[in-house]
């Protein structure tokens, strides 16, 4: 055989080897991530902070989605570190070792954190809080969980003092069944569960007044949210949690502003979007995208092929919902946008490949969303 076709049945033979091996299991390299296309940085286009939740991992580990937090945003949430049950451990001690290496290392990155979160019913040291209670003594077991609530809000929000630019000091305090009803032990799942504790069981809409108090007291300059989602789904609750605000407000206490986590998907109705923004940006308050997630298994299928369609449908809600911020809140009201998390595989909607909802792929590739994103903010509004 000629030597021209001696290398031509080397490369088909090379070529099939590599398909073979594209199963796995083989010694082929994966192929390479598209190469990363360099863009403005998101926070140089945007006139409020941009954030991303970011986990212990994703910050201070893992290389990839740490470079994209300082690369894009000037401003993040912890993911779980300042949550109760990862500051008080299960006999009432509290540990801010790792939350304070987070902080430093955002600090040194010149990246502001939103404090998350202060009166939350998950996540928090349910088993070691319910121990104080007395059953059937209602009057004992409000002034006990008055009492672990404000040791918890002093000691958590006073230890970060200074430190952060803001708090979530009541997450999700409203069911969603009925909607708008506040929660209690009853409609709450998992209300015994060791993580959970349902603080408005005990305190009733007092919660409010005395959680917003005492966090303005250990930290007056920061700036205090209530939190919650579905807020741009459920009118019911959208118009109970203002209506609540105004309640906390009336009785003397200060809430700076609302936290809309939206934690939505590719068929959310945008009217819905932007009634809801215009609502909250009636109450004259501050407005935080402060969760921001955009689904695109619709069908809650237990895995799913990250279509090209889906991936443009995502990108297009991205840019819709930035913009309907940009365009029904006045600028003076927008706290800031934060997507809940980086890289697609670390969020919590991945669950081993089942959605794709942030605006980074696996490996740090910037998706169509992070495009829409970008444009969205540069869009001057
Ligand atoms: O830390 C434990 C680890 O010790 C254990 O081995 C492991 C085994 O499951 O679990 C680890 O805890 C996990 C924790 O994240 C820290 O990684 C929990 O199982 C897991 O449930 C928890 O998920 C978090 C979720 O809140 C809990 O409700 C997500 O990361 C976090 O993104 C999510 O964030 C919430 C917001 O705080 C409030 N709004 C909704 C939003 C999405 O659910």
């Amino acid at each position: 055989m000629k030597k021209e076709v001696w290398l031509c049945v080397l490369l088909l033979a090379t070529v099939a080897a590599c398909k073979k091996d594209s199963g796995g299991g083989g010694t082929t390299p994966p192929p390479s991530p598209p190469p990363l296309v360099e863009t403005a940085p998101l926070k140089s286009v945007a006139t409020f902070p941009v954030a991303a939740a970011g986990s212990y991992g994703a910050f201070m580990t893992n290389a990839t989605s740490s470079a994209i937090l300082k690369r894009d945003f000037n401003s993040m949430t912890f993911e779980n570190e300042m949550k109760n049950n990862t500051i008080v451990n299960a006999s009432g001690a509290y540990n801010f070792n790792t939350a304070d290496a987070m902080v430093a290392a955002a600090q040194a990155a010149n990246i502001q954190i939103h404090g998350h979160v202060l009166a939350w019913h998950a996540q928090t040291q349910g088993s070691y809080y319910r121990s104080f209670l007395n059953a059937g003594d209602p009057n004992y077991n409000y002034a006990k969980v008055d009492s672990l609530l404000k040791t918890n809000i002093q000691t958590i929000a006073g230890h970060f003092k200074g430190k952060v630019r803001g708090w979530d000091v009541i997450n999700e305090m409203f069911s969603d069944g009925p909607a708008g009803t506040i929660r209690n032990n009853s409609n709450t799942a998992n209300a015994n569960n060791n993580d959970v504790f349902v603080w408005s069981e005990y305190l009733g809409r007092d919660l409010g007044v005395k959680a917003f108090t005492y966090a303005a007291d250990a930290d007056p300059a920061a700036k205090l949210f209530i939190n919650d989602y579905n807020l741009e789904f459920s009118t019911a609750k959208l118009d109970s949690l203002i209506a609540y605000v105004a309640e906390i407000r009336g009785r003397g206490a200060r809430v700076d502003g609302i936290g809309t986590q939206m934690h939505v998907n590719i068929n959310t109705n945008k009217d819905a979007i932007d009634n809801h923004f215009k609502k909250l940006a009636a109450t004259g308050l501050l407005v935080h995208v402060s969760e921001l997630d955009i689904g695109v298994n619709t069908s809650n299928a237990a895995s799913l092929v990250f279509t090209d369609a889906l991936e443009t449908a995502q990108a297009e809600m991205y840019n819709y919902i930035i913009t309907s911020y940009m365009r029904n809140v006045p600028k003076a009201q927008r706290y800031g946008l934060t997507i809940w998390g980086l890289l697609d595989n670390q969020s919590w909607r991945y669950k081993n490949g089942a959605d794709y909802p942030l605006i980074y792929t696996a490996a740090g590739a910037k998706k169509k969303a992070y495009e829409a994103v970008l444009n969205a903010l540069k869009s001057g509004l």
